[in-house]
């Protein structure tokens, strides 16, 4: 956070299926592993491309979470399905070790293309949706901060959660 590279708007991709963008891909898969995250947006390691990448799946350490299929996705529009919103706590790889309270559409569609260039749409909902939006939100140099209404639900993890092992960063 700070850097000025995450408050650009990102552009389209448009060319599929090249080099660079299966380079860009492993790098961001890599970073994600590498940093244990739910989510990663490819400003996030400094390109201003429409690219995000996320996934979560079952860990004992967290039987909570909402599983959520890995998925590249490019070039995303998304769209409320419901102007439900819900608030919950978010992470942020670009914002390590914090977590705050952020409002998010409860349930959306949200449609965008594959690393090979094929269109797909998906209606989600809960925690999925919650990290769509979060990474989409880094495409239009939008971080989670920006979103809190309430800054006194804004902290250090070691504060807010004492001694608990929380959930992934995105
Ligand atoms: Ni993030």
């Amino acid at each position: 956070m700070g850097d000025e590279r995450l408050l650009r708007r990102a552009v389209p991709v448009e060319s599929f299926g090249t080099p660079e963008l299966a380079a860009l891909l492993a790098d961001m898969r890599d970073t994600m592993a590498h940093l244990d995250g739910a989510g990663l947006a490819a400003p996030q390691i400094g390109i201003g491309l429409r690219v995000v990448i996320f996934g979560v799946h079952a860990n004992p350490r967290y039987p909570e979470v909402e599983e959520v299929p890995d998925t590249v996705l490019i070039n995303p529009e998304l769209a409320p399905l419901s102007e439900e919103i819900e608030e919950s706590w978010e992470g942020c790889l670009s914002v390590p070790g914090m977590r705050g309270w952020v409002p998010r559409w409860t349930r959306l569609k949200y449609a965008g293309f594959d690393e090979h260039g094929r269109r797909f749409e998906r209606s989600v909902a809960g925690f999925h949706a919650r990290v769509v939006q979060h990474e989409c939100d880094h495409l239009d140099g939008i971080l989670y901060p920006m979103r809190i209404r309430d800054l006194a639900k804004f902290g250090f993890n070691d504060a807010l959660f004492p001694g608990q092992d929380l959930p992934r960063e995105e």
